[in-house]
Formats: structure tokens, C-alpha cells, sequence
């Protein structure tokens, strides 16, 4: 008989996850209902649709949804599904057009997602007074929207779920470390333009162990051993488990978590030589840095390095500043996606430099990047025989130690090589599968206005 949601996950007594929930289809079923279908997803950054009607295909779940932006500057959100006969409508990664026009029948769909109307003519719907006798309801024949669109920042999200909280809500008090990624050099929302286009690439491994990585595992230094080894890793300082001060901290009722360096900011120490040594680079980060402690230092506990938002974005708040966010596509294989920021002001060898460390260091092709989906893949596929897939995976280091965070109501944090990120994150998990609506998904009382409520939930 199939255990019941709790017993697989088992994260607070037993400190275990089954490896049932990595490699089953019907679990993966499950998932695309109760957690792609309500909670808020990353679908892309506004630096992919500048100008009107610029479009990028991105995905929901197993969906293919289009990121659009109308000729008035309004986001769209649409299912990338033709309704006539189901044709996938957009098949280009991006571009710009006035119209998606169907290739099978020849609908013509508006980047607002209208059905459009050119009677007579080659586009709108063909046919439409002739073999429709002009009887068709095209108000009702639109392509389908995703119904809750929120931008943050030069962030685009989207929910299936009408009743899903807000997204600052949703976020809570892991918006100061999404802050922390988007504000980089001075807050604007367009401050940041997106580098290089778009990686993607696919692992043959469950989705969530890419997110569960980037949350709060640095338990894997030794993975990382040979890039640190000649110095070319994010740091340039080799070994990372010598990196000192490093710690996560999470929030668990919302299932997001982050690595950073405690405290906050010490002196600045420079940035790596693997980001480029001439002066201007030099001067440049300085000044960034100093520019950060005044905006955040008040209200930071750690400087973040990398971090998650439940259930699939991660992202790095220092340099490299990059999203990845993980589409699933069965139990066993992932499609990944890495974007790369850069602020739109810096100058071109900042640029350059940039482009080049994010080349070297993310994506398939990158150092760092190639051993993680080692450890994916073969962790999945090592999981899913008839006796591999009854065990359970190891959730218990640091299980019972995490110290509430003085400054954030809703963070816990642990020391440097911990499990409680994991453990949050799976927590979370079994809370979206349990659960028949939002309704039923905790959330933490008084989030979303930080200055007014902390004290309310601490008590
Ligand atoms: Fe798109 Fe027929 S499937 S017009
Ligand atoms: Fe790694």
C-alpha cells in the first residue's frame, strides 16, 4: 500500500526523506497539481521582453506558457496551447511579433492573448463569416492566461492558483534576499539587463534535488574539489570549507532558504582575480559594495551567496548574479534554466568579465555547474531500482539545533554544515501535497510588512 505523504517525509523525527518521492510517476503527477499548479513560479525577467510585443517561451510546470509583453507594455502570462486544436502556438525561444498565428489552422492570436479579428483576411480566424458564419466566440477563444501575474524587481512570476497569497507574501522575509540579487548597484528595477541569452540544458534527475542544493547544501564542498583546487572556482581562494563564517538560514514556513557569511559585511576584502584585475573592475565592485552595506547592512543577518524560493528558483545574491530555475519533465529527467545579471550601467569590462566567469563557471559546459548534475544524475538514477527506490535519504544533520534569527521573526539558522534547509524545503513540500486548495497551505501570520508584524509572530 502507497504511504501517505507524512511517512515519506519524515524530516522532523526520523530526519528522512524516501526516495520513493524522486523517482515515482505518480508522486511527479501529483506534484504538477498541488505544487506547479498553485504555488507563485519564476517564469522570466523582464530584460527578456523590453519592447512591446517581445515574447519568451517559458514553462509552467510541464506547461509551455509565453512571456509576453502587449503593444501597450502590459505582462502577459499565456499557455502556449492553440485552443482550436491544441497546436503549440509559439515555437521560437524569443522574439518579437504582433501576432502568434497558428501554423495548423492559421488562428491569429494578439500578444495580449486575443483572439484576433481581420474578417476576410489571411490571419485573425480563416474562414471566419464563410465557414463560421461569423457565429464563432472569439471573446471566449482567447488564449488561456495564467491568472496571477506579479513582476518584483525586473521578476516575472505566475500562479495557476486564484487564491494564491500575494507574491510578497508568499516571498516574506526572503524578499530582502531577493533584494539583495535585483538591487545590486542602486535598486532601480530596470537596473539590471539580463547577459548571453538564456542556458538551458537537461538533467536526468528528480527536480528537486537542484533546488535542495542550492537552498543550503554546502555539505558538498568536496564535489567542488578540483575547480578550488587551481583556484578558479567563484572565490578564487581554493577549498571552500575554508571560506570561514559561512551559514545558512531559512525560513520554514515558507520553504525558502539561503547560504551566506556571517556577519553581515566584515571589511571589504576585494573580489577574486577570476573577475578581472584591472583597476576599473577593481573600483567598480568597491563601490558596489559599499553602496550595499548602506542599503542592506541595517537589515541583513548574511551576506547571501546562493539561495532558493520554493519550490524551483534559485538564485546567486553576490557575483555571479544568476537565476536558474529547474521545469520538470518526468520523475527522473529536469530541463535547467540560468539567466545571467549584470547592471546595465557597469562598465564593458565589467561586462566582459561578467560574461566570461558566468561561462566558465555556470551552466552544462561549466566547471562548477558539471559536477552538481553529476551528483543529480546518478543520485537519481542509482534511486530508482526495485530496492534502491524503499530506502530513504539522510536529512539529520543538525536535526534540533537550529537557533531562532533576533532580527527576522520567521528565519531559523544553523550552523555551516546543517540539514535544516533540506528540511524546511521537504516540509514544505509534504504541506503543498497534502493540501486540496490554498486554504490548506500554512502560512505565517502578519508576513509582508515586515516593520509591523515581526513581533506579532515571534510570540
Ligand atoms: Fe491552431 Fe487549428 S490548431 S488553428
Ligand atoms: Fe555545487
Amino acid at each position: 500500500m502507497r504511504k501517505s505523504i507524512d511517512e515519506l517525509v519524515d524530516v522532523d523525527i526520523e530526519g528522512t526523506v524516501a526516495r520513493e518521492i524522486f523517482v515515482d510517476d505518480e508522486l511527479f503527477e501529483q506534484e504538477l497539481e498541488h505544487i506547479f499548479g498553485r504555488a507563485w513560479l519564476f517564469v522570466g525577467h523582464i530584460g527578456l521582453v523590453p519592447n512591446p510585443n517581445d515574447y519568451f517561451q517559458s514553462r509552467m510546470g510541464t506547461d509551455p506558457v509565453i512571456l509576453t509583453r502587449d503593444k501597450a507594455g502590459g505582462i502577459h502570462v499565456l499557455l502556449n496551447t492553440c485552443t482550436h486544436r491544441g497546436m503549440k502556438l509559439c515555437r521560437s525561444d524569443q522574439g518579437n511579433t504582433r501576432t502568434f498565428t497558428c501554423p495548423y489552422h492559421g488562428w491569429s492570436f494578439s500578444t495580449d492573448g486575443r483572439l484576433v479579428s481581420r474578417p476576410g483576411g489571411l490571419y485573425g480566424v480563416p474562414g471566419y463569416e464563410k465557414n463560421y458564419h461569423s457565429e464563432l466566440d472569439k471573446e471566449k477563444w482567447g488564449l488561456i492566461p495564467v491568472p496571477r501575474v506579479e513582476t518584483y524587481k525586473g521578476t516575472v512570476w505566475a500562479s495557476w492558483d486564484i487564491e494564491a497569497p500575494s507574491l510578497l507574501d508568499y516571498l516574506g522575509d526572503m524578499r530582502l534576499y531577493l533584494d539583495y540579487a535585483l538591487d545590486y548597484r542602486d535598486g532601480r528595477p530596470d537596473g539590471a539587463e539580463v547577459i548571453g541569452g538564456v542556458q538551458k540544458w537537461r538533467v536526468k534527475a528528480n527536480w528537486k534535488m537542484i533546488p535542495e542544493n542550492f537552498i543550503g547544501d554546502l555539505y558538498h564542498d568536496v564535489s567542488h574539489r578540483s575547480v578550488d583546487s587551481v583556484g578558479i572556482g567563484p572565490s578564487g581562494k581554493g577549498r571552500r570549507d575554508k571560506f570561514g563564517n559561512r551559514v545558512t538560514l531559512c525560513f520554514p514556513q515558507h520553504g525558502h532558504g539561503v547560504i551566506g557569511q556571517l556577519p553581515f559585511y566584515e571589511e571589504y576584502e576585494g573580489v577574486s582575480g577570476t573577475w578581472g584585475d584591472d583597476a576599473e573592475t577593481r573600483e567598480y565592485h568597491e563601490r558596489i559594495h559599499h553602496s550595499r552595506v548602506e542599503r542592506f547592512g541595517d537589515r541583513m543577518r548574511v551576506s547571501m551567496s546562493v539561495g532558493t524560493i520554493f519550490p524551483s528558483m534559485s538564485f546567486h545574491g553576490r557575483q555571479p548574479r544568476t537565476i536558474a530555475w529547474v521545469h520538470p519533465l518526468s520523475a527522473t529527467e529536469t530541463e535547467m534554466w540560468r539567466i545571467f545579471l549584470v547592471d546595465r550601467d557597469a562598465p564593458d569590462s565589467v561586462k566582459d568579465q561578467a560574461r566570461r566567469y558566468y561561462m566558465r563557471y555556470s551552466g552544462p559546459g561549466g566547471l562548477t555547474e558539471s559536477d552538481d548534475m553529476e551528483n543529480w544524475s546518478y543520485a537519481t538514477r542509482a534511486s530508482t531500482g526495485w530496492r534502491s527506490r524503499q530506502l530513504q535519504f539522510n536529512y539529520q544533520m543538525g536535526l534540533g539545533h537550529a537557533r531562532p534569527v533576533p532580527e527576522l521573526a520567521h528565519a531559523v539558522e544553523n550552523g555551516e554544515y546543517n540539514e535544516e534547509n533540506a528540511r524546511a524545503f521537504y516540509r514544505r513540500w509534504a504541506q503543498f501535497m497534502n493540501a486540496d486548495s490554498w486554504k490548506e497551505i500554512p502560512m505565517p501570520v502578519g508576513i509582508g510588512n515586515r516593520a509591523s508584524t515581526h513581533r506579532e509572530v515571534r510570540q
